[in-house]
């Protein structure tokens, strides 16, 4: 069944939808983007969400005075309503907008090209998660703004693909001997009892879903350190896992075939999973 999305000031339906091949997205991958679950109609995290993609705006500048973000609250409620959402999550895509010509030069007086559109929330089961997910370690050799939520994602779909294609759930990526994030996710590691987890800086998304956990494990005073993450930490580290706004917590069991601690999912990667799932159902 057809959907209504939102795209440039019109509430049209799906199907119905088009962009101009002039788009700087479409040529340059020149936009940013956010993904908002929504839970019992309501978006999650949205003031996070909105000061993210105001961040990822300004970081690409791109204006973020152009009268939609102010708007972007009550867009979602309008698409939550005409579409009768429960569990959703929006996609919102932003881009510098069209030009008459390609040209890697900025064009001036741009209007940027503004899209927003459910789509159907399939997060993992409790029961799925106890069996633990495989991942694997690749060469981060993304850009130095991977802290921008930029829709050029080449690099993150290449890595993730590595992962789909050798029978891993997620790519762990390392730069300089250390670990960044996942292709698509955060990532938390238990080393000698410590839960710790990268810094947040230019090689990493700073996550939603990475922050709202270091603020639950602190309210239960559980330590988490934000710290350099050496490859030896992880591959020597008794527990891991992926934080995400599409999976909330998926423990990491094995890395390139060898088992992480004694191989079962641990005891922190079930107290995330229940710190998030409880705050979601208090909400
Ligand atoms: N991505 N790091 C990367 C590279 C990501 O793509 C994501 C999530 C995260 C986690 O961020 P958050 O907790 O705010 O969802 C970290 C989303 C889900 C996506 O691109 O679809």
């Amino acid at each position: 069944m057809s959907q209504v999305i939102y795209l440039n000031g019109k509430y049209i339906d799906r199907d119905n939808a088009k962009i101009s091949i002039m788009d700087r997205g479409f040529l340059f991958g020149d936009g940013v983007y956010e993904l908002i679950p929504v839970y019992k109609s309501k978006p999650f995290l949205v003031n996070k969400h909105l000061q993210r993609l105001r961040s990822s705006l300004e970081l690409v500048g791109m204006s973020t005075d152009f009268g939609v973000i102010e708007d972007l609250e009550e867009i979602m409620f309008e698409l939550i309503s005409k579409n009768n959402y429960v569990n959703h999550f929006f996609y919102v895509h932003i881009t510098r907008g069209c030009q008459p010509s390609r040209n890697h030069v900025y064009p001036k007086n741009i209007k940027h090209t503004v899209l927003v559109m459910g789509e159907e929330y399939k997060v993992f089961s409790k029961e799925k998660l106890e069996n633990g997910f495989k991942g694997c370690v690749r060469e981060d050799f993304r850009w130095m703004k991977s802290n921008i939520k930029s829709i050029s994602l080449l690099g993150n779909v290449m890595l993730k693909n590595y992962a789909a294609q050798n029978g891993f759930y997620e790519t762990l990526l390392i730069r300089n001997k250390k670990l960044t994030e996942g292709s698509a996710s955060n990532i938390f590691v238990v080393k000698n009892g410590q839960v710790i987890t990268p810094n947040l800086g230019v090689e990493l998304l700073p996550g939603v879903t990475r922050d709202l956990l270091i603020e639950l494990f602190r309210k239960n005073n559980i330590d988490v350190q934000e710290t350099d993450v050496t490859e030896d930490d992880l591959l020597s580290s008794e527990e891991v896992w992926c934080t995400s706004s599409t999976n909330y917590c998926v423990p990491i069991t094995e890395i390139d075939n060898k088992k992480i601690g004694d191989g079962m999912v641990g005891d922190y990667s079930y107290r995330s999973y229940d710190l998030i799932t409880k705050f979601i159902s208090a909400l």
